[in-house]
């Protein structure tokens, strides 16, 4: 009888204990505690199983059963706390349960995202720009890799300033021209053209190029990337001397110094220093650099001409905007990619270049309200750098919320208002 009260009360408990033919050597002042038992046992089997997979292959079956009835014995803290485990370790168990009892579905979380399913070993996840043959062997196409990439963004206008820049450039780079004004056959007329990777795009910026087409894993086979603008004057750069020094002074992120004659030289950062070979550092007018280790005193280059490590393009390419096309701003939020940036983030000065400050895609804007081109685009760079400067500091601000942690970062007030007490 009182067994039966017992299983009046634990009735769904019960059940089971039948099922197991335990019931007939349970004593009924007993009850309690054996049913305490069986919790305990089963919850602990039941860890048991899902710490040892291999061992409780048939595990996904049993789970259901054990969370529903707990969940009707019981709505103490304890209880629910135990629910929550189950229920977030079922979701992880059955992913994993699934491969196991299908040996025959391949799933390698480690895989690229979306390529689970293939067996890692045919997985290309990089790719590059060398041509190959149509014909013969693959593994004969390529009898010589080039180590650097670099990229201008043209218009024929610039054609001799900028076959006057890739001539600078070894064979060791392959080159890249993402040409503005759809012109590019016209090209054709220098030598090194052919060898040359063509994009023709009609009126799109550097930024919006390089985001759209130097994906991390397509030029992944450069050791560095150089993103330059048109209208830059080369005559005391070389690229390879310039490579040796970046390695040498182990920059991540770089730009040659500029010439002072330079058009529109803004900061004191990327003007070249006669005296060094490189300078990562430097003074600029009073209250600007509220810390010399930050920009535009230092972890600072400017986009006009920026070589990158690929490491550092890794990083950089995410930070670049769909929508921001010019880029400004951009060269503030660099050293967010590099630790520590004010080490490796460096103005090269013996090989040094002139910014002509050709107006270029800046005219090809459009007219309106009475204003001209060139303003219309102007405006939008100096709010495309307002936008950006403001997403960076809220994406901040909210994942060190997220995470309650006061951002040690001196560069704005990012500690989140809740830590303040
Ligand atoms: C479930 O798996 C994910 C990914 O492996 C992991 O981050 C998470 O902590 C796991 N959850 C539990 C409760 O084990
Ligand atoms: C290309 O790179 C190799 C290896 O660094 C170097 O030996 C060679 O001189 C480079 N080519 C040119 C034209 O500088």
């Amino acid at each position: 009888m009182k067994l039966k009260s017992c299983s009046f009360q634990y009735g769904i408990l019960i059940d089971v204990v039948a099922y197991d033919n335990i019931v007939l050597l349970i004593k009924p002042n007993e009850c309690m505690r054996a049913i305490v038992t069986i919790i305990v046992g089963i919850v602990f089997g039941f860890f048991i199983g899902v710490s040892f997979p291999a061992f409780a292959p048939s595990k996904l079956k049993l789970i259901p059963p054990i969370d529903t009835y707990l969940g009707d014995k019981n709505s103490g803290r304890s209880t629910q706390t135990i629910l929550n485990v189950i229920s977030v370790t079922r979701d992880n168990v059955s992913t994993d349960a699934q491969n196991i009892d299908d040996p025959s579905l391949i799933y390698v979380p480690s895989n690229p995202r979306g390529a689970e399913r293939l067996p890692p070993a045919i997985v290309a996840s990089e790719s590059d720009f060398f041509p190959r043959r149509l014909f013969g062997r693959p593994s004969e196409d390529l009898t010589f890799k080039p180590k650097y990439l670099v990229t201008f963004t043209v218009g024929y206008n610039q054609k001799d300033n900028i076959d006057q820049a890739v001539k600078k450039f070894s064979d060791n780079f392959t080159v890249l021209l993402f040409h503005y004004d759809g012109r590019t056959t016209e090209w054709n007329e220098f030598e090194w053209s052919k060898r040359a990777i063509h994009i023709s795009v009609p009126k799109q910026t550097k930024w919006w190029y390089a985001k759209r087409f130097l994906h991390p894993d397509i030029v992944a086979p450069y050791d560095f990337i150089f993103v330059w603008d048109e209208d830059l004057g080369v005559e005391n750069f070389d690229a390879e001397e310039y490579i040796k020094l970046v390695k040498k002074h182990k920059l991540e992120i770089s730009q040659p110094g500029l010439d002072p004659s330079s058009k529109g030289l803004t900061w004191q950062m990327t003007k070249r220093r006669e005296d060094l070979q490189v300078h990562k550092e430097t003074e600029e007018k009073p209250g600007w650099c509220s810390d010399p280790h930050l920009p535009p005193c230092a972890a600072f280059v400017e986009i006009m001409a920026p070589v990158f490590s690929r490491e550092a393009w890794r990083c950089v390419w995410y930070l670049i905007q769909n929508d921001l096309v010019h880029g400004w701003g951009l060269d503030f939020a660099l050293r967010k990619c590099i630790e520590p940036a004010y080490e490796k983030i460096g103005v090269v000065d013996a090989q040094w270049i002139t910014h002509q400050g050709v107006p270029s895609l800046g005219n090809q804007g459009r007219e309106e309200n009475g204003k001209a081109p060139w303003e219309g685009v102007r405006e939008r760079c100096k709010s495309e750098w307002k936008m950006f400067q403001d997403r960076v500091a809220k994406a901040e601000r909210d994942y060190f919320k997220s995470v309650g942690v006061g951002s040690t970062d001196n560069e704005a007030n990012w500690v989140t208002p809740d830590r303040i007490q």
